[in-house]
């Protein structure tokens, strides 16, 4: 509770203040509890540490770390019955994920004892507390999933989970885990339910944004889309004089003047228009992207197509009435060259494992002409916060390294149910449109978005999304009785 109330304090005097925002791209995806679990149940939720090894494949190295993770017994029905992992990725742990959600459902139905484990670097499982790039050279996903096993081999050193199987759960980048941790490790989980896994690393992605507009023309409408692309075409026009460049920075709410002659400051400008919209869809309920283009439509968010796309920013962004944005690329520099943060370690496995770049389409999107979100912007980020070295070879070398050895989208894995959003964004990197064998079936929800069916069942909900996590829950109990 301190640490949300600061920093509701902190946004307040920030307001008044009239302070500059920052934003961050998408990229780091933070996984936000079901909004419907009683906060009165967190004492069946408890918190607990585990000493891992720092480096799983060098004997020689015998440093350790403390990783933390969360469990609720509420429904254990004792010795022998199933334990449910759901398995933490880019974000620090909350305990509201073990008092609601598709899993809690699961466990309910199945007598099962849950566990939420912390990802290496990320909260409060560090096994450094400064994030040189030195002390991020075991920040992999290779290290997370030996982290995953140990953990379930010490656990199963207790008598009541001699002979319990384990099911694992995971999210967003999390799914991708739990679905390579069933192909590498198939003895130490009878299954996984894998909820948007982007599986497939690629530097340039384009599809993201495609999603993005795609999503927003099959909810909103062409008329919704051509709006959007007008604006930011009027936006890119008005740079080319005095006058509009000063309209533009009073309809964006600007602090100062952008660089005109920054590409990477004109990337990071060209970042807060298409995250916001990307964020609006990669957490779209049913009916969010009807009510925006509802307000592109009326006038909402301002008259004319720029300012509709300026004022649809600042109020889906909750900019306060003086707040202002400060573009520049040193300002997102700052954002990843932080001592320690979760936004740091994630962007280090972006430059070393999976690119996940969201750079402007060349397929005719409303983004498209956001020319400067290049995979060179991205990549200058990888460059001079962590290491010159980390430059586009690197990355495409690194990627493939990822692909080859989990089979990109072909991985070989058993009982594992692959779900995804047919409007998330992510969709694109997963497998979306075919089983990926017998017994490991997909299933993509129309309208849906990233991760939703993890959460509980809530009254907006189509009938497609209740199905998706009810066909989860039967196949689970099928492998627990098997
Ligand atoms: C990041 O921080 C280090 C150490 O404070 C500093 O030397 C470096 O110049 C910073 N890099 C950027 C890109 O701001
Ligand atoms: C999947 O299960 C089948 C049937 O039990 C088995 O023959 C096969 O080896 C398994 N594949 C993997 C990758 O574990």
């Amino acid at each position: 509770m301190l640490p949300i109330s600061l920093y509701i304090i902190s946004a307040l005097i920030a307001s008044v203040l009239g302070e500059p925002r920052v934003i961050e791209p998408p990229l780091r995806v933070d996984l936000q509890p079901p909004p419907e679990y009683q906060r009165s149940s967190a004492r069946n939720v408890f918190q607990s540490w585990i000493t891992m090894p720092i480096d799983h494949f060098d004997p020689q190295n015998q440093n350790t770390y403390q990783m933390r993770f969360m469990f609720n017994e509420q429904f254990f029905g004792g010795d022998g019955y199933p334990v449910f992992i759901l398995v933490g990725g880019e974000w620090d742990i909350a305990p509201g994920w073990l008092m609601a959600g598709n899993m809690f459902t699961m466990a309910q139905e199945n007598r099962g004892y849950q566990i939420y484990t912390e990802h290496r670097y990320y909260g409060q499982s560090l096994p450094y507390t400064v994030f040189t790039t030195e002390n991020l050279r075991f920040l992999n996903v290779d290290q997370a999933l030996a982290d995953l096993a140990y953990f379930i081999k010490e656990l199963k050193k207790q008598p009541r989970f001699a002979n319990s199987k384990v099911i694992l759960y995971g999210g967003s980048y999390a799914a991708n885990m739990v679905l390579w941790f069933k192909q590498r490790y198939p003895h130490l989980a009878v299954g996984t339910v894998a909820s948007s896994g982007p599986i497939l690393g690629e530097v340039d992605f384009t599809g993201y944004l495609e999603v993005v507009h795609e999503a927003f023309r099959s909810e909103g409408g062409e008329q919704c889309v051509t709006t959007i692309k007008q604006g930011i075409a009027d936006t890119i026009s008005a740079m080319e004089t005095e006058e509009g460049r000063r309209t533009l920075e009073s309809v964006y709410r600007l602090c100062r003047p952008l660089d005109y002659d920054n590409k990477y400051d004109l990337g990071y400008f060209a970042g807060l228009i298409s995250w916001t919209f990307s964020g609006s869809v990669q957490r779209a309920r049913p009916g969010t992207l009807i009510s925006i283009c509802n307000n592109f439509a009326s006038n909402v968010y301002g008259v004319t197509p720029m300012e509709k796309v300026g004022g649809y920013i600042a109020i889906s962004q909750n900019m306060s009435p003086n707040g202002c944005w400060s573009i520049s690329f040193d300002t997102l520099l700052n954002v990843y060259n932080a001592t320690r943060s979760n936004s740091r370690a994630w962007y280090y496995q972006t430059c070393t494992e999976y690119g996940y770049y969201q750079t402007a389409p060349r397929s005719g999107t409303a983004f498209d002409q956001l020319t400067w979100l290049s995979v060179d912007f991205y990549v200058e980020v990888c460059k001079r916060v962590f290491d010159q070295r980390f430059d586009e070879a690197f990355l495409d070398d690194a990627v493939d390294r990822v692909n080859l050895i989990f089979g990109g989208l072909e991985p070989n894995v058993n009982n594992t149910i692959n779900i995804h959003g047919a409007i998330d964004p992510w969709h694109a990197l997963g497998v979306y449109d075919r089983d990926l064998k017998e017994g490991s079936p997909t299933i993509t929800v129309p309208r849906a978005s990233h991760c939703f069916d993890m959460q509980g069942w809530l009254t907006t909900d189509t009938i497609q999304m209740t199905n998706a996590q009810q066909t989860a829950r039967r196949l689970v109990a099928s492998w627990l009785s098997e």
